[in-house]
């Protein structure tokens, strides 16, 4: 005879649930891309409302399913990209998995229960598409992180929905990629506690990031407009360019086991810069920004500034650059323009302060802000 202590094995089993996420991603201003993750298979969609104050059951939403090659997706990761969106305007948005407890043959497929996010107990999600008209324009830059939670929650506090349009991380948040709890741990499920469901990431891979045998799977969980790490975007008269430095060593350094080939990909991405600087958006910007991880002016020769120096300033030189963003030191740093290298100047932010940004019509002004929320310094760019 059971003990009354045993449990029936369905009890003992792990219900169906979202396990990471939901965090935006790739928003412009005609399309985003929402992410989340669930514990077992599941074919995935978003139902998307316009803002309003009427209830999500008021009437049927439109769903949007991850999708590929005409196919709806079956999986753990799930990412749904919208377009046809208007720019400059607020969505409400519920994501949905349909558990898939069997997939068999050509069409044979099972399905457990339906779960979504609340619109019940709680308000909807929302987010805001990018409008290049935008006037005011607020934005926080941290980097360095390396998983240490606490600093990012502190550097981050202020950052809100209606208040923040994004969050830009310039990478090295977490010291390597070995699997993927390494990185919701390290800070992403931090990040979509405070904000990023509902205010977008905008990421820049650093050298740390390029490690762990997870590394390969980074652009997957967060898509770009470009599909690469390297991309751009624009939000009011700011145009943001955003490039992936890679590693810091050598490619044929021990330490990579033959596994890196980071010459050729910055290569790659200084052909790609050429034809960004010749787009309508980036040549009608008034602020053109650059944010990468490894600065190219550190006080060091290594391998990777020299690349960044070399393959990049070149190519940004005369292009009307505002400024250029970095980390990797994890020391402040700033540059004062250098007409033979580098003819816009180049901050770098500490692996414990944040950049608070705000864009109006007056000009853009920079803060730098320690962990007591002190300013250290500001700078203002017309
Ligand atoms: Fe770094």
């Amino acid at each position: 005879m059971l003990s009354g202590l045993v449990l029936p094995f369905a009890a003992l089993a792990q219900d169906f649930k979202i396990t990471h996420g939901p965090y935006l991603q790739a928003v412009g201003e005609n399309e985003a891309a929402i992410v989340w993750t669930t514990n077992r298979d599941a074919v995935s969609w978003v139902e998307l409302a316009p803002a309003g104050d009427d209830s999500f059951y008021s009437q049927a939403r439109p769903a949007y399913y991850q999708a590929k090659d005409g196919n709806r997706a079956v999986g753990k990761l799930h990412k749904v990209k919208i377009s046809g969106l208007a720019k400059g305007t607020e969505y409400r948005y519920r994501c949905f998995a349909k558990e898939v407890t069997l997939y068999e043959g050509q069409s044979s497929v099972l399905y457990g229960k339906s779960i979504a996010t609340d619109v019940y107990g709680k308000k909807p999600l929302r987010f805001k598409t990018l409008d290049k008209a935008k006037e005011n324009i607020s934005f926080t830059v941290v980097n360095d992180i390396h998983s240490r939670v606490p600093d990012l929650q502190v550097l981050c506090k202020d950052v809100a929905y209606g208040k923040t349009d994004f969050v830009i991380f310039n990478g090295d948040m977490v010291s390597a990629m070995n699997d993927e709890a390494s990185f919701f741990a390290g800070f992403m499920d931090n990040a979509v506690g405070m904000f990023a469901s509902e205010v977008p990431v905008f990421y820049a891979r650093g050298n740390h990031e390029t490690r762990g045998k997870f590394n390969a799977q980074l652009s997957s969980y967060f898509p770009t407009s470009t599909g690469k790490l390297y991309y751009t975007f624009r939000q009011g008269s700011a145009f943001f360019v955003v490039l992936d430095s890679g590693e810091d060593k050598p490619d044929t350094d021990i330490a990579y086991s033959g596994l890196a080939q980071f010459d050729a990909y910055r290569t790659e991405q200084q052909e790609w810069l050429k034809g960004v600087l010749q787009s309508k958006d980036f040549l009608s910007a008034k602020y053109r920004i650059v944010i990468v991880h490894i600065p190219p002016v550190a006080s060091d020769d290594w391998h990777g500034t020299n690349e960044v120096r070399d393959k990049f300033l070149p190519v940004l030189k005369n292009a009307g650059i505002t400024l250029m963003l970095c980390g990797h030191t994890h020391q402040y740093g700033y540059a004062e323009p250098d007409m033979q290298q580098h003819d816009f100047p180049v901050l770098i932010n500490a692996s414990n302060t944040a950049l608070d940004v705000s864009i109006t019509p007056d000009g853009m002004v920079v803060k730098n802000k320690d962990l007591e929320n002190k300013e250290l310094r500001s700078f203002t760019f017309h």
